[in-house]
């Protein structure tokens, strides 16, 4: 069997390059339905895109490679053509954009797009050995227990990264780049929870609050979630693309507040209570109380020296932790890393040493900011591949 473009995956990244790669694509994928990732993406309502997007919200060892394909194909081009299938949407928070109804709405999009482009999705395929002949790539596929070989001139590798070994995730897309000559960055685990060893916040698990955190010289202001396992929430999540092994977090459980301030006013105020009432008011009760041993809680307000004031301020603006790891590919949303982009061009996702191979989504080293911009990122990925195709 011949073809104009083979796409290896139907996630985000291989069905929206489908719709702008046209007729003679075929996309193939090993599971049994295209799209799981949108489908299960933002709590079921998939966060599409994000209207903040800027190059500086992705990283990846070359800040700048992401730039050209997002200038091209932006949020609000996607949010035309959400629009133009009279998909609902709204925005959440912080510039992110949900369906009103159901990711499953996108997914449907996506195959009708490609549908339309005259491209054939197939899922239940497995993808065997990979060679190029000089001029065309051969790639075996099994399906149903039957082998073929199909030839394309177009080979577009879209198999994500190592998230979610469960959902199918596989490191194939590293596999190719490395038979083919491209070179990978470290891989790792990102938008990913942290652990602490002896069930350290088990106590605290389900408690929930807004935090300014940072790692690894990035801040994020958003809520943090006490969990069995350790940390989470959208701030930690965030905070773990910048983390590194044996590294220290640093939360303000106070942003915004002056709480060396604030505790001064009580103690002329209300001098006669303790320090453990203010914290209860400042903070969820179960942290409140946890905090307690490591601060001179059982003291009245006005019993406290400016120093001791000063030192629970800091305390409170600058909680310091080290986890003792992540909840790993399990979880994670997205992988840090990926295919070096020193091979590929940025304008259309092509390899630089050889002609018609192209790596687009979570496959690429360009990682996104928790809030869309995975997402955006695939499509303007797609977008720069499909339409050079
Ligand atoms: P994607 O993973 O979507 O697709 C890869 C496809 O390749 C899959 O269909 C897979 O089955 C297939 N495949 C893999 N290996 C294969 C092999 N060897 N042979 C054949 N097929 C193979 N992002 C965002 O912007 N907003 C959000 O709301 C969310 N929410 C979210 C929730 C959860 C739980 C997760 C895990 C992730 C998110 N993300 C997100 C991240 C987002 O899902 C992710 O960045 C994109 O799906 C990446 O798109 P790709 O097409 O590159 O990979």
């Amino acid at each position: 069997m011949e073809v104009r473009t083979l796409i290896l995956g139907a996630g985000a990244a291989g069905l929206f390059c489908a719709a702008h790669a046209g007729p003679g694509t075929l996309v193939v994928d090993h599971a049994r339905r295209p799209g799981e990732k949108i489908r299960i993406s933002g709590g079921g309502r998939c966060n599409f895109t994000n209207t903040g997007t800027v190059p500086e919200r992705f990283l990846s060892e070359n800040p700048h490679f992401a730039k050209s394909a997002l200038a091209r194909y932006g949020p609000w081009d996607f949010v035309d053509l959400v629009g133009r299938h009279g998909i609902a949407w709204h925005e959440k928070t912080l510039g992110q954009l949900f369906c009103d109804g159901s990711a499953k709405q996108i997914v449907a999009m996506l195959l009708d797009e490609a549908a339309r482009a005259g491209a054939t999705v197939e899922t239940g395929t497995e993808v065997g050995e990979i060679a190029h002949d000089g001029s065309a790539f051969r790639v075996v596929l099994e399906r149903e227990g039957r082998r073929r070989e199909v030839a394309a001139r177009h080979l577009v590798v879209a198999t994500g990264g190592k998230s979610i070994p469960k959902m199918g995730a596989t490191g194939r897309a590293y596999e190719i780049a490395t038979q083919f000559g491209l070179g990978l960055t470290e891989t790792r685990a990102a938008l990913v929870p942290f652990t602490f060893p002896e069930g350290r916040f088990a106590p605290l698990s389900g408690t929930a609050l807004p935090v300014r955190a940072a790692a690894g010289g990035a801040v994020f202001e958003e809520a943090m979630l006490f969990t069995h396992r350790g940390l989470s929430g959208p701030a930690m999540l965030q905070c773990s693309s910048y983390w590194r092994e044996g590294e220290d977090l640093t939360v303000d459980l106070l942003p915004g507040r002056d709480a060396a301030e604030e505790i001064a006013e009580a103690k002329r105020t209300q001098g006669a209570r303790r320090l453990s009432t203010w914290l209860s008011a400042a903070l969820p009760t179960r942290l409140a109380e946890s905090l307690a041993s490591e601060l001179p809680a059982e003291r009245k307000l006005a019993e406290l020296s400016t120093q001791a004031i000063r030192e629970t301020a800091d305390r409170l603006h600058g909680w310091t932790l080290r986890p003792g790891g992540t909840e790993g590919y399990r979880t994670a949303e997205v992988t840090l890393g990926g295919v070096a982009t020193g091979g590929l061009s940025s304008k259309t996702m092509e390899a630089k040493t050889l002609p018609g191979l192209f790596f687009i989504g979570e496959a690429v080293d360009v990682t996104g900011w928790l809030g869309g911009y995975n997402f955006q990122w695939a499509w303007a990925s797609a977008h720069a591949a499909g339409t050079e195709i």
